[in-house]
């Protein structure tokens, strides 16, 4: 193995990303596997759809996963109301587990301290016959993996997405959190394609990272930096680094490198170099092919050093876009023959 990693920390990597590549064969669906590695999760336990949590009433399931499952509510004190909301009940057998408790009580602290267009919004916290709950703006749309899925976004409409993203990201960062699960999962559009960054269950701020016990990794292998790999603790930039692959994903609809092994998605991360984005597709803007490597650069000097700094390489770079289509639009009025 390169790059000097541990050998302890190999292994503990090489078994988590087996037993996620192992998971993620069997699953019917494309999402990677969020790990805990500093958890025991109990897949078996049997959920029952509840009628009333707290005093929100359950109008159905919106997504169900292994440490949360996200329902759609109306206030049972107005069940005929039509502004309904998103209730995420944390699984109960994770609830008596330390670990799990105080992550989702981190993220109920990180939401209540952010309010941005682009973060989901939090209405209230409780907890239900001991089981942790979070009450959320519904967001009527898809999560990003669903929108790549279902929906043709033009080069524009990603951009505007991309930016909208780098916002997010801005806003959290600059309260001193680190999100550490930017996915495609955990990235939401409203149908008139607002962004709405979510799951804060594995984010961090400054004062609590203290208690991140070293060597433990939180994350989606698929997603995870290098320096998080390698054991460092994530900061801004790795969630930078995170977004590069979301945005790799979003602009070329495939993952920047080809990793079949465990150890090959490891080395690749760590070493190898991503497939260009416009080898992928060739219509690619120069720019965007550029913004999306510099994110991807293993060392995070080499990277934007901040959310904001890609948002404006992001907004030239529509802008450039948007200008040429402008020009091409009017040499055509004006009966000039353009390629
Ligand atoms: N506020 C919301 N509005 C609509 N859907 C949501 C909302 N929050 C989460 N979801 C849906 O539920 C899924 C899981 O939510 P998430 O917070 O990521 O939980 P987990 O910790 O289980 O990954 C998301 O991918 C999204 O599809
Ligand atoms: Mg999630």
């Amino acid at each position: 193995m390169s790059r000097g990693i541990g050998t302890w920390l190999r292994t503990r990597l090489e078994d988590l990303l087996e037993a996620a590549l192992t998971r993620l064969r069997r699953a019917p669906s494309t999402t990677p596997p969020t790990l805990y590695l500093a958890s025991t999760q109990d897949d078996s336990t049997a959920r029952v759809k509840p009628v009333q949590i707290g005093s929100w009433k359950v109008l159905g399931v919106i997504a169900s996963g292994a440490s949360a499952t996200v329902f759609r509510v109306v206030p049972a004190w107005a069940p005929a109301s039509k502004q309904h909301y998103a209730l995420k009940l944390h699984a109960s057998s994770l609830s008596a587990e330390r670990d799990a408790r105080s992550r989702f009580h981190r993220e109920i602290r990180i939401l209540k301290g952010l309010q941005h267009r682009n973060v989901v919004g939090m209405v209230e916290a409780g907890e239900h016959r001991g089981q942790l709950f979070i009450v959320m703006e519904l967001v009527e749309g898809r999560n990003l993996r669903q929108a790549l899925d279902h929906q043709k976004p033009q080069l524009t409409g990603k951009l505007d997405w991309a930016i909208q993203i780098a916002r997010a990201l801005s806003a959290v960062h600059r309260r001193g959190v680190v999100h550490r699960d930017l996915k495609p999962e955990n990235i939401l559009t409203t149908r008139v394609g607002v962004i709405k960054l979510a799951d804060f269950g594995l984010a961090v701020q400054d004062e609590l990272q203290k208690i991140t016990r070293v060597g433990l990794l939180v994350g989606t292998p698929a997603y995870m930096a290098p320096e998080t790999m390698m054991g460092h603790e994530p900061g801004p930039r790795s969630d930078l680094y995170s977004l590069g692959l979301v945005l790799y994903e979003l602009f070329t609809g495939c993952m920047p490198f080809k990793a079949q092994t465990v150890g090959e998605f490891i080395d690749a991360h760590l070493a190898a170099a991503p497939v260009p984005p416009r080898r992928r597709d060739a219509s690619l803007p120069a720019s965007v092919e550029a913004i999306i490597l510099r994110l991807l650069e293993k060392d995070p000097d080499a990277r934007y050093q901040s959310a904001d700094e890609l948002r404006e390489a992001l907004e030239a770079s529509l802008a450039e876009v948007v200008g040429i289509a402008r020009a091409a639009q009017e040499a055509r009025e004006a009966g000039v023959q353009v390629a």
